[in-house]
């Protein structure tokens, strides 16, 4: 449902709207709650205050923006949960100059779309839960691949995240004494997921978007970054396109945060995540010399709309829902006898890969599938707790979850690694001036494998350090940057962009294309099960596509919205992010969490209890790999059993 078409017995400003007895009658009858609708017209409200907010400015950059006015002590690239939580924390210090900057509009990030919830302790629905627990839970899931150090100081700092977010006015699902309530994840020992419903990040996004408001931090929406800009080893800032006139800004800045999430795009229509996941903070990073920390630990959600890899949330399964084959038989006792479905998602993604690939699952090619069955769960509850699961499964599948099962199949839903996040206890990169955060940067703490609802926790946690960090760099240091080089960088970029957009249709492949068979690439041949061969082919097969890429065409010259622009620096990205997967699969010969080698189908910790760093070379191009040793303090690796 689109919040923003529901009329609403809500006052937004001058227009006090009302609902229509023909639009109750379908919310409701479409087994969408009052509280649910109640819920989601706060979360409308928020929307149109939003929308308000713009249309009374009229532009989505300031005008000091455009005319070079002004140099921000914290740059924020992304304005998801890790993105807008960062730069609360930076302007908490008055004085400060703090900017979000996104290629969306700002409550329409990767982080909206995250469903099940956010762990913390709060011992609140589930006394027995504990830091201790937390921690090996997030250890063992992520297959012993996590820095032991970082996922305590996250464990500690989980609990704290849920409180504020509560104060903030994060509308949480409550138990009868008016508390959060708090439910059970995949590989989770206790109840330690706070959640409104299925829709955590949304109401996460909306909830911070609000507080930024409140704290005069600036927004650039609508403008993708380009290119960080730097002289020597000092920052001069970002060189960023703005959609709406085309033009392309050189945005000086003390500090960065790089917050602008994963890259699951790569595979295309097989991914939970939104078109612009694209990894376009992960390449800048690179660029500028930051490695690619773990890339081929990506992680398979299980359950995504076998129709389309719409993500049908982990909270179905927490909530009773089960997997069934096309035989009727529930399958998943036969991989993990103990939890079952319940299991973390790179098992329960693999068995439902092995039923498919032995012929009980249903349907062709990369849309074949398995059931998953509502049915156990009372409606009611689906109605209290899975509205967005009901919602989607009707719109998407044209499946009623209350009545039938629907087909999922695993989609491509996280990145385990990310731009190495070289502090965690100031969320600096390597490179002076430079900080990440979220999906984007690798802690890390969620090893080879991420738990379900860490991740809204985890942006939460190393979003407000990282916003922390910046903003302590920035009081203590003058702007060392280069506005010269920063104009020569734009001026290079406009080049750029005449070149590429006005190159014939006779010259090379279209965007698409090339799109369509990196994704075919990816998805077959660096998914959810590799090899070897299969993994070479894929380097051979992205190579040939990067040859293809950089002679391309684009078919569109207008300045205006220029969206095939936009597509073509997206696929570049894209297809940089999958040479790092393919690499870094091919080299560790092992099977581990996300990452499963037929052909080395044991996890070897002598040899690879390591993390994979890809830098690439700023003068060619080419990526070098070199290893780090994981950080193991209180839990020796051990096999995994669920
Ligand atoms: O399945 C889900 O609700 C996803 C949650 C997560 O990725 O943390």
């Amino acid at each position: 449902m689109s919040f923003l078409h529901v009329k609403l017995g809500l006052k937004v400003e001058k227009e006090t709207v009302s609902l229509t007895s023909n639009e109750e009658e379908y919310y409701m009858s479409n087994g969408i709650s009052r509280r649910t609708f109640l819920m989601g017209a706060a979360a409308a409200g928020v929307a149109i205050a939003a929308g308000t907010y713009f249309s009374w400015n009229g532009k989505n950059i300031p005008e000091e923006v455009k005319k070079g006015d002004v140099t921000y002590d914290v740059l924020v690239i992304g304005s998801g949960g890790a993105g807008m939580r960062a730069a609360l924390a930076a302007a908490e210090n008055k004085g400060l100059k703090v900017a979000v900057m996104t290629k969306l509009q700002p409550t329409r990030s990767a982080s909206t779309m995250a469903q099940g919830g956010m762990n913390g302790v709060t011992k609140v629905t589930d006394k027995e839960d504990s830091v201790e627990s937390h921690m090996f839970d997030t250890i063992k899931g992520g297959d012993y691949l996590c820095d032991q150090d970082a996922v305590e100081y996250f464990a500690e700092n989980a609990g704290k995240n849920i409180y504020e977010m509560d104060y903030m006015g994060f509308p949480y699902n409550r138990q009868k004494d008016g508390c959060f309530h708090q439910r059970k994840m995949g590989g989770h020992a206790h109840a330690r997921a706070s959640y409104f419903e299925d829709r955590a990040g949304h109401a996460m996004v909306h909830t911070l978007f609000e507080q930024c408001l409140n704290h005069g931090i600036d927004f650039i929406s609508e403008c993708i970054m380009l290119e960080i800009s730097m002289n020597g080893d000092n920052l001069n800032g970002v060189i960023a396109m703005d959609m709406r006139s085309g033009n392309i800004l050189g945005i000086p800045a003390k500090t960065i945060i790089i917050a602008t999430g994963g890259y699951g795009r790569a595979y295309w229509v097989r991914t939970s995540n939104p078109y612009s996941s694209t990894g376009d903070g992960i390449v800048a990073g690179m660029n500028v010399g930051i490695p690619f920390k773990d890339p081929e630990m990506v992680q398979f959600h299980p359950t995504g709309l076998s129709a389309n890899g719409v993500l049908l949330s982990e909270s179905s399964r927490a909530e009773g829902a089960i997997l069934v084959n096309k035989n009727g038989e529930r399958f998943m006792a036969k991989y993990a006898p103990e939890k079952k479905e319940l299991a973390t998602r790179d098992i329960v993604a693999r068995a439902i890969a092995t039923e498919i690939e032995e012929g009980r699952g249903i349907g062709e090619g990369i849309r074949a599938g398995v059931y998953m069955d509502f049915r156990p769960i009372p409606p009611e509850r689906i109605r209290e707790r899975l509205g967005q699961v009901w919602e989607l499964s009707k719109r998407f599948a044209g499946v009623d979850i209350t009545k039938e099962p629907v087909p999922i199949s695993p989609t491509c839903h996280y990145s385990m690694g990310g731009l190495e996040m070289a502090d965690f206890h100031t969320g600096a990169s390597r490179v002076k001036g430079i900080y990440v955060a979220g999906e984007c940067s690798c802690v890390s703490v969620h090893g080879a494998n991420r738990l379900g609802a860490n991740s809204l926790s985890e942006v939460l946690v190393f979003g407000h350090t990282a916003g922390d960090g910046a903003a302590a760099f920035a009081k203590s240091n003058n702007y060392a940057g280069s506005q010269d080089k920063l104009a020569e960088d734009c001026s290079r970029w406009k080049d750029t962009f005449e070149e590429v957009t006005n190159r014939r249709r006779t010259v090379g492949k279209t965007v698409p294309e090339i799109r369509d068979a990196m994704v075919n690439t990816m998805w077959f041949k660096a998914g959810v099960f590799r090899d070897e061969q299969h993994l070479t082919e894929a380097s051979k097969e992205l190579e040939a596509l990067e040859k293809e890429y950089s002679h391309c065409y684009v078919g569109d010259n207008s300045h205006v919205f220029n969206t095939a622009f936009y597509q073509y620096i997206e696929l570049g990205n894209l297809l940089q992010i999958s040479h790092a997967i393919v690499q870094g699969a091919l080299a560790r010969k092992e099977s581990r969490g996300g990452h499963s080698r037929r052909d080395y189908p044991k996890r070897d910790d002598k040899n690879f209890l390591k993390h994979t760093l890809i830098f690439k070379d700023k003068k060619t191009g080419k990526y070098r790999a070199e290893y780090k040793d994981v950080v193991i303090t209180k839990y020796q690796p051990k096999e995994r059993k669920y």
